[in-house]
């Protein structure tokens, strides 16, 4: 049953159209507001999502427009609007036009939704979701972004793949940066409760782990005018349903660290839980010095990344 709770998700593109789904299937919120700068893609595709509700027995509706008036007061915003990466780029490449774009979006998302917990996902992912807690200016826990649930979905699948096992009996978790600097956490990942190292050897562990850091482009590379959008928007309706839901679920999130893992003041890849007013704790599991050097060595890069942003973005 949808509770009263009203969800944006700002783009209506592959990933954001696939997330307004995804929530209202969910029936976590009873409004969910699409909104893109193209007349008529939201008001379309959110038609389409409606018709699909006798169907698939949702009660949540879909909205469809191009003015912030109608996000007003909602409890999430997912920011999704933004270039997706064409065959070649990487995703830093999309950092001085997506900056623009996620800048102007977030200054209208918290004028009309003071209150809100901001979702990024627009790329580059570390990078824009510390723009969007610069330029909202909302407490941190109130702003953090999608890319461990993905990463560490797409690390899950590739195990389960190779292991000829099913991917919900894999738990496995990537910290770091949504990108070459992302973290995998072989000590604590499993396969049907068993430690993943005593089934796979180094040589394929670090296969697995490269596979998964190259998640993204493998895709981009089949679909050649655009990027990943499944695993994506159902990575970003988890961490809306767990805020929505007051769960406080831990999922892999790019939060803010205020001395977590010896980190501190920079959005980082972390174990959060993700509750009723957004991060609610971060979560520190053991780790041995060589993760904690590679989390560290992410955290600098991310931050040197930022330091490019325009203040004007
Ligand atoms: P898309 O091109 O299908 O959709 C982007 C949408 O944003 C378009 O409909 C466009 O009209 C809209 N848009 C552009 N400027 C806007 C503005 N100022 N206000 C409102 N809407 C605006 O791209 P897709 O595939 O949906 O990807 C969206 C973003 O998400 C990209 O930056 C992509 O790299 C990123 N992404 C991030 C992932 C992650 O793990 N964090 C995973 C997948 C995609
Ligand atoms: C992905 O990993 C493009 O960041 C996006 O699929």
């Amino acid at each position: 049953m949808a509770e009263d709770h009203k969800v944006t998700v700002v783009g209506a593109g592959n990933v954001g159209s696939n997330t307004a789904r995804r929530i209202a299937e969910k029936d976590s919120a009873s409004e969910v507001v699409m909104i893109d700068i193209v007349e008529g893609l939201p008001q379309g595709l959110a038609l389409d999502i409606n018709q699909s509700a006798p169907v698939e027995g949702f009660r949540s509706h879909v909205t469809g427009t191009n003015d912030y008036a109608d996000t007003a007061g909602s409890a999430v915003a997912v920011v999704t609007a933004g270039l997706p990466r064409k065959p070649g780029m990487s995703r830093m490449d999309l950092l001085e036009k997506n900056a623009g774009i996620v800048g102007g979006v977030v200054r209208q998302l918290a004028e009309h939704s003071p209150d809100a917990v901001i979702i990024v996902v627009s790329n580059p992912l570390d990078e824009m979701t510390y723009l969007a807690s610069t330029v909202s200016g909302f407490p941190k826990e109130r702003v953090f972004g999608m890319a461990g649930v993905l990463d560490s979905a797409r690390l899950r699948y590739f195990i389960s793949e190779r292991l000829s096992v099913a991917p919900v009996e894999v738990e496995a978790m990537t910290l770091g940066s949504h990108g070459d600097q992302m973290v995998p956490l072989p000590r604590h990942a499993t396969v049907q409760g068993k430690p993943l190292a005593e089934l796979v050897d180094d040589s394929a562990l670090e296969e697995l782990f490269q596979r998964t850091r190259d998640g993204g482009a493998e895709i981009v590379g089949y679909l050649k005018k655009g990027s990943a959008y499944y695993a994506p928007s159902s990575s970003a309706a988890a961490m809306v349903v767990s805020v929505l839901e007051d769960r406080n679920d831990v999922v892999p999130t790019c939060a803010w660290t205020s001395g977590q893992y010896g980190i501190s003041d920079v959005y980082l890849g972390v174990p959060a839980r993700l509750g009723a007013g957004g991060v609610t704790e971060i979560v520190e599991l053991e780790l041995n010095e060589d993760e904690r050097k590679q989390l560290e060595s992410a955290a600098e890069a991310i931050r040197a990344k930022c330091q490019e942003l325009s203040p004007s973005s």
